[in-house]
């Protein structure tokens, strides 16, 4: 018998690129970071972080540092470590942070999010928060890589190999670990909002099935994407935890498509960029949670409404059930409700299909984008 076996295709799962298997996993890579971490009635164990109740309590400021997409995440763990743990929290990319002699001590709290724990610029950025005295926390997916091995505590993501240059699953893995991070330190500093984290905490054990949902449903966005690839520039549009996901719908674009993207806070359209609309100009926008948020979802559909007035091309990310902004969409993408601050974990997901796809109908190797590499270990 002649056996025709590909050992390339096995290690894609069947798929074209691993990219695409690593999107499809993402259920799974969710459920592995929660796993053996959340306990019985809200408990949470995360001991590897090995920074006690104590240290914990003693903290009066958080820095994040990171690079690309991990910045990304750490931006949307800025949201919910200030709204629960009640303590102040700066993002900064690696590169911009330790030139700028940023000012650190013994209760100040650095989470460096790496992937790959082998970023030059982040590593020299732990490097010089650890020479400052302050406290690291790394979250990174590679067992045993330099930023950890660094830093006085980890929380690894668990996400398993990411091949694709593209950070997909590692992204929502490393969102699922800030979460844990913020919640951990919120049960341990903030009685306050106890309810409130008690909910979240359950509500995220039901994440990895609310992703699946999304690749379930996610068709239409492939079919829209290919009606793009010969769009000039795609804007994308968002508030709050919305913003830094636009920002990563951008970048998944460039680095996939080689097209100009960009991300704009849309309360700061009418502050210049909205000279940029034109007639026909896709513009993709990633609508708040109605619950909790009414007000920044009713900003949204008026921020909508300006920009279809001039001719946009409204491409709109909403949760199911979202009647109101129906009429504003040329296209609608709906994802599953979900309480704001975790919104970003089925937000995102529409976006890296739409890039990948628009990418495959360009003809680009998603899995190798030209003059990229997965890990950047020079500055
Ligand atoms: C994301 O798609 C990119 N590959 C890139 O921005 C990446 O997130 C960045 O280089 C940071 O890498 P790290 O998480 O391994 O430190």
């Amino acid at each position: 018998y002649h056996v025709d076996w590909d050992a390339s295709a096995a290690e894609k799962g069947g798929y074209e690129y691993f990219m695409l298997k690593e999107i499809v996993e993402q259920p799974r890579a969710v459920a592995d970071t929660l796993l053996g971490r959340v306990g019985v009635e809200g408990t949470l164990t995360l001991d590897e972080m090995r920074l006690s109740a104590h240290d914990l309590r003693d903290i009066s400021k958080i820095v994040i540092i990171a690079c690309g997409t991990s910045y990304h995440a750490g931006l949307i763990a800025k949201y919910s470590i200030e709204h629960w743990c009640r303590i102040p929290c700066e993002v900064e990319v690696a590169s911009e942070f330790r030139y700028r002699d940023p000012i650190l001590d013994r209760q100040t709290l650095v989470i460096a999010i790496s992937q790959s724990g082998e970023s030059m610029d982040t590593l020299m950025a732990v490097r010089y928060a650890r020479e400052q005295r302050a406290r690291v926390l790394a979250i990174c997916n590679v067992n045993g890589s330099t930023i950890p091995r660094e830093s006085d505590g980890v929380l690894y993501t668990h996400a398993g190999p990411e091949v694709g240059v593209a950070a997909t699953k590692t992204f929502l893995t490393q969102l699922i670990a800030c979460y844990l991070v913020g919640l951990y330190l919120a049960q341990v500093r903030n009685q306050k909002f106890g309810d409130e984290i008690n909910a979240v905490i359950e509500q995220l054990a039901k994440m990895p099935e609310q992703v699946q949902q999304v690749l379930d449903t996610v068709e239409p966005v492939r079919t829209l994407a290919r009606s793009l690839k010969d769009a000039k520039t795609v804007l994308f549009l968002g508030r709050h935890v919305g913003y830094p996901v636009a920002m990563e719908g951008a970048l998944k674009l460039k680095e996939l498509a080689y097209m100009h993207a960009e991300a704009f806070a849309a309360g700061e359209l009418k502050h210049g960029s909205i000279a940029l609309i034109e007639d026909g100009v896709p513009v993709v926008i990633v609508v708040p949670s109605r619950e909790g948020r009414g007000v920044l979802h009713d900003k949204i559909l008026s921020n909508i409404q300006e920009i279809r007035a001039r001719g946009a091309r409204t491409i709109v990310i909403a949760e199911k059930g979202d009647d109101a902004v129906r009429p504003f969409a040329d296209e609608l993408i709906e994802i599953p409700a979900v309480p704001t601050l975790l919104q970003p974990l089925v937000s995102t997901v529409p976006m890296q299909v739409f890039a990948c796809e628009l990418a495959l109908a360009k003809g680009n190797d998603v899995d190798q984008p030209r003059n990229l590499a997965k890990s950047v270990t020079v500055e």
